[in-house]
């Protein structure tokens, strides 16, 4: 009998991604920075927020759609960006086939394996994310690039800050997939043979390139080439923040754009002032300057600031239809998921993503049964309950 493909938790996904994808491919998604306080606050903090229930009352119809920058979305979830995989031989392209089937939005990296081309033809909701990496001339090409591949939206990701080293240890990741390499990566890929059968079935292995960017059939840098050349790169100001918002509304017509990496409430409001459409309040999965504190700590006090001005996103430590429902409560519009995607992806494939969607979707129901709403616009602070010293309010002065 084929063994049961589909999973109950998001946890189940992961311990099936550990078994089958190679380890430097796992950890390289499990990432995290330095001790891993983020990585360990972000999904921790949601399991201190509790539900204040009703059990009787309740509504019979419970509706979660909504919208994020002007896309009508099925659920309050759409998938983060994120960079180069070796998960899936489809890659982002499975993802964004999963988020079209269950009607979300994909965020493409600029760093993704996949040309936004592609992606954008397999789910024309597709948020195209950048980072300040090259002159603003490259910048620009870019930017063009994906708005003429029909990407609606453009996420801007400003809060790397390089910090490098992880104490349980980085994974060793080639140059690029040359003979030499693949003979030393080769004694992991014959532990996984499912992963590497997936591989060579598609009939070529990952090439850890970025081909986002560079113009469509130009040679496309290796991911160390591009990190390489992004470390170089002048760091943005808030000028070039403003500048990269009228660029995209001048070439999509006014089109949308969110900052990603909002911890403050000082740098929500330049965020307003540069003309974001929204922001996600995010610390980057934990991946990047350790100790900040979970996204979810700081939410209740950017959105109580900036709420009305701008949409509020959360991402980090979403594995839970109910830690949906209580970024919602406490102000965000919708979330961003990372882990839990690729981790569906490794598991499955594209059903796996979908199988990811499906489960928060169900969650995001049982919380709002339970909590005696009839959607998720009905959510607030008051159906969750926030233990004395829970959040954090960052650069309100
Ligand atoms: C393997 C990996 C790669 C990522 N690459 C990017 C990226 O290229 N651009 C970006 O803005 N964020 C990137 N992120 C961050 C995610 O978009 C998102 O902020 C984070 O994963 C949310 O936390 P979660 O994984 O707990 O859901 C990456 C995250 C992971 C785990």
């Amino acid at each position: 009998m084929p063994k049961n493909t589909w999973f109950e938790t998001v946890l189940e996904a992961q311990r099936r991604a550990r078994k089958r994808l190679p380890p430097s491919v796992y950890s390289a998604l499990l990432a995290g920075s330095e001790k891993g306080v983020s990585y360990d606050d972000n999904t921790a903090a949601f399991a201190e927020l509790g539900f204040a229930p009703h059990l009787s009352g309740l509504s019979e119809k419970r509706d979660q759609a909504t919208t994020v920058m002007g896309e009508e979305i099925s659920l309050p979830v759409i998938c983060s960006p994120t960079g180069v995989q070796a998960v899936h031989p489809d890659g982002e392209v499975a993802i964004a086939r999963a988020c079209a089937a269950r009607g979300t939005v994909t965020g493409l990296s600029s760093f993704a394996s996949k040309p936004v081309e592609q992606v954008v033809e397999a789910n024309p909701q597709t948020f195209f994310q950048i980072y300040w990496l090259g002159d603003r001339d490259r910048i620009l090409q870019r930017i063009e690039r994906a708005h003429a591949a029909g990407a609606r939206g453009l996420i801007v990701t400003t809060d790397w800050s390089f910090s490098m080293g992880r104490d349980w240890g980085s994974p060793a990741i080639p140059e690029k997939l040359d003979l030499k390499a693949m003979l030393q990566f080769a004694p992991e890929g014959i532990r996984r043979p499912r992963w590497l059968a997936q591989f060579a079935k598609a009939g070529y292995l990952p090439d850890l390139t970025a081909p986002n960017l560079v113009s469509p059939g130009e040679q496309a840098p290796t991911f160390f080439g591009a990190y390489y050349e992004w470390m170089q790169t002048p760091l943005p100001t808030w000028e070039d923040l403003a500048w990269l918002r009228e660029q995209w509304a001048r070439i999509s017509g006014g089109g949308p754009v969110m900052l990603k990496g909002v911890c403050r409430v000082d740098d929500a409001k330049r965020a307003v002032d540069a003309g974001m459409t929204a922001i996600s309040v995010s610390n980057h999965g934990g991946n990047n300057l350790d100790t900040t504190p979970a996204p979810i700590r700081v939410l209740p006090s950017i959105a109580d600031a900036v709420g009305d001005q701008v949409e509020v996103v959360l991402d980090g430590g979403i594995r839970r239809g109910s830690d949906v429902v209580k970024a919602l409560a406490l102000g965000a519009r919708a979330v961003m998921i990372g882990r839990a995607y690729l981790w569906g992806l490794a598991a499955n494939g594209q059903p796996g993503v979908e199988n990811v969607l499906d489960l928060l979707r169900s969650g995001i129901d049982s919380a709002l049964l339970g909590l005696g709403r009839s959607s998720v616009h009905e959510l607030t602070p008051g159906d969750v309950v926030v233990p004395p010293g829970f959040t954090r309010t960052l650069g309100a002065t």
